[in-house]
């Protein structure tokens, strides 16, 4: 692998983190998230923050590809938190709701930013962002490590996706808004949502993903892995399940799936 440079996406400042974080700087790569894991096997710890300029093997959720030229954001986070497996999901909300603050703070205040179940981030509608966890299992079958991977459409966005995507500078951001200034906001803002989260539990992360998101209430369709399901966005559970009204009145609990409104 190339040896890190000081800072592959803002040559001119390197970027600032919080120092919960231990930041491993990559020009490329295949995936920030392979290269986490690997690190996450041989012990690094939690907050270890791997970024890259590009990825040449960027994958995205359900197997699809993650398309990284220079320009965008590509990072992986190894996490380690002290909870059961099943909660690991939540931490793509937390990250979800960060990233959508984080946003929020260096684009212009013209750019809707919403988010989307699981964990996409809209920017008018359009999605800019997307989220990749990962766990890695202990002998016991305890959680070992999460590794948490992000990319965002900065400078470049896919012409064809599951969902119709766009970039922040396509929808207005600064000419001159870098990786590196998004990572700097992104990891301040997850840093504040995650000592949220381990102080008072899912519920305000609930609430905050909610609050950001268009589909509560409103009528969509479900995409399945074998199936496709319309109802109404009821609610998030505690797990980050969906859970969606049926036109007969059950409740169908969604796990797996791309999410389309239909209003
Ligand atoms: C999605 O399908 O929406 C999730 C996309 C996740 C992409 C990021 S880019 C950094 C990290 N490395 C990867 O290979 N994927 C994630």
């Amino acid at each position: 692998m190339t040896p890190p440079p000081a800072d592959p996406g803002s040559p001119a400042r390197p970027p600032k983190l919080p120092p919960a974080y231990r930041l491993v700087a990559l020009d490329s790569v295949t995936s920030t998230n392979d290269e986490a894991r690997r690190l996450a096997g041989e012990g690094a710890e939690d907050g270890t923050l791997v970024w890259a300029r590009e990825q040449t093997a960027g994958r995205g959720r359900l197997g699809r590809d993650w398309r990284s030229p220079p320009g965008n954001l590509y990072l992986s986070l190894v996490l380690r938190p002290e909870r059961p497996v099943a909660e690991a999901a939540q931490l793509g909300f937390v990250a979800a709701v960060a990233l959508c603050d984080a946003l929020g703070s260096v684009a212009p205040p013209l750019i809707e930013v919403t988010l989307k179940w699981p964990n996409d981030v809209l920017v008018n509608d359009r999605k800019a962002a997307g989220i990749l966890l990962e766990t890695m299992l202990d002998t016991q079958g305890g959680l070992a490590a999460l590794i948490l991977g992000m990319g965002v459409n900065i400078a470049h966005y896919p012409e064809e996706s599951a969902h119709p995507a766009t970039s922040l500078k396509f929808e207005g951001a600064r000419r001159d808004l870098e990786p590196a200034e998004l990572l700097e906001a992104f990891a301040r803002h997850f840093l504040a949502w995650v000592n949220r989260w381990l102080e008072d539990g899912f519920e305000p992360v609930r609430r905050g993903w909610l609050n950001r998101s268009k589909a509560p209430g409103s009528a969509v369709e479900v995409r399945l892995p074998d199936r496709t399901v319309q109802g109404t966005f009821e609610d998030l559970d505690a797990a980050g399940g969906l859970r969606l009204r049926l036109a007969d009145g059950r409740v169908e609990r969604i796990t797996v799936g791309d999410v389309f409104r239909l209003e």
